[in-house]
């Protein structure tokens, strides 16, 4: 175990949701990077997720708008093209590595449709390693279906109390958690059901941060924006999904929390940059509010990269264009 500096998780911390800057998700599981390249029929080889990260990393000015990356094991002992690994790389220019440390989900009950996270066993070794190997900060995803009878009650103290868990192992080994809690969009509920669920989830979630006694000024909660479900998204503007997340966030999160980094979680590039200017917008707000996107900040850059390394200007290019407008939203919101 290292010596752990409060002062400086407090720091890591602030500076992941520093003004105008995001997180980019690039955490991709092999099983989950493999379908994302199946749909630009690129096979999934070692060497080809090693390309399209360097295409990713590598984006000139990334650094003005992204203050940290999330890895995946595989990647954060992988190198660029010049042989410096990556979480060196990205830290050289003044991002901050991090690193995906929960092991998937696997199905909660037989039966059941819910699903529950892994990766607690070893985790203690494992964030030893990876801090030597560069990381800062991890992040741990639980999962939560909406559908008749679900969340379970269950369920949700179940993943709560594995963050809470995960949370503590981390402060103790001086990286900062990313606490995950995604209420899926998938379904045809109405944006008034996700908010109640939302809400059950992140009252559970803190109540679990409280019992493992987490420093709240150490962690980040990248949780879901609140709207409909993807059959019916289209019934709430931007400002009605903006009313109804900062409602919840307010009534759940701490003003200790020092930022909100949203996941997409399935929308579109411009629907989350959209909904992320509403949400900005309805500020000032205890917590930096920022992003922590996947998809939304990679799939034009995944297509125009395309497996081809001949493609990598303009695989940057599109990052580069959705990182910008992201954190354009932010700033001119005054945040
Ligand atoms: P999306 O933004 O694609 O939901 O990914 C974010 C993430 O890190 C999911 O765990």
């Amino acid at each position: 175990m290292v010596a752990v500096n409060t002062s400086d998780l407090h720091a890591t911390a602030e500076a992941m949701v520093a003004d105008g800057k995001g997180i980019l998700a690039a955490d991709e599981s092999s099983g989950t990077i493999a379908k994302r390249f199946a749909e630009i029929s690129v096979e999934s080889t070692a060497e080809n997720r090693r390309g399209y990260r360097e295409a990713l990393f590598g984006a000139p000015d990334l650094e003005k708008y992204i203050s940290g990356v999330i890895l995946y094991d595989e990647t954060i002992r992988q190198q660029m093209s010049d042989g410096a690994p990556m979480p060196r790389y990205l830290a050289s220019r003044g991002i901050i590595p991090g690193i995906k440390v929960d092991k998937g989900l696997v199905t909660f009950r037989p039966g059941s449709s819910e699903q529950i996270t892994e990766g607690l066993d070893g985790l203690n070794d494992r964030l030893v390693e990876y801090r030597e190997l560069g990381a800062r900060f991890a992040k741990w995803r639980a999962l939560f279906h909406i559908g008749p009878g679900l969340p379970t009650e269950l369920c949700i103290h179940d993943h709560a109390w594995l963050l809470g868990r995960y949370a503590r192992m981390c402060l103790d080994n001086g990286i900062v958690p990313i606490v995950e809690p995604e209420v899926l969009m998938d379904g045809d509920h109405d944006m008034a059901r996700d908010a109640e669920v939302t809400r059950a989830v992140l009252h559970a979630v803190f109540a679990e941060l409280r019992a493992h006694e987490i420093d709240l000024r150490g962690m980040v909660l990248k949780p879901n924006m609140v709207t409909p479900g993807s059959k019916v998204f289209d019934t709430a503007t931007p400002a009605e999904v903006a009313r109804a997340t900062v409602d919840v966030l307010r009534e759940c999160v701490p003003a200790e929390v020092p930022g909100i980094a949203f996941l997409s979680g399935g929308q579109t590039e411009e629907q989350a940059t959209k909904n992320l200017d509403e949400i900005a917008k309805l500020g000032p707000h205890p917590w930096h509010i920022t992003f922590s996107f996947g998809r939304a900040l990679q799939s034009s850059a995944l297509r125009a990269w395309a497996g081809k390394a001949s493609n990598q200007e303009q695989a940057r290019q599109a990052l580069i264009e959705r990182a910008s407008e992201n954190s354009r939203v932010l700033v001119a919101a005054g945040r």
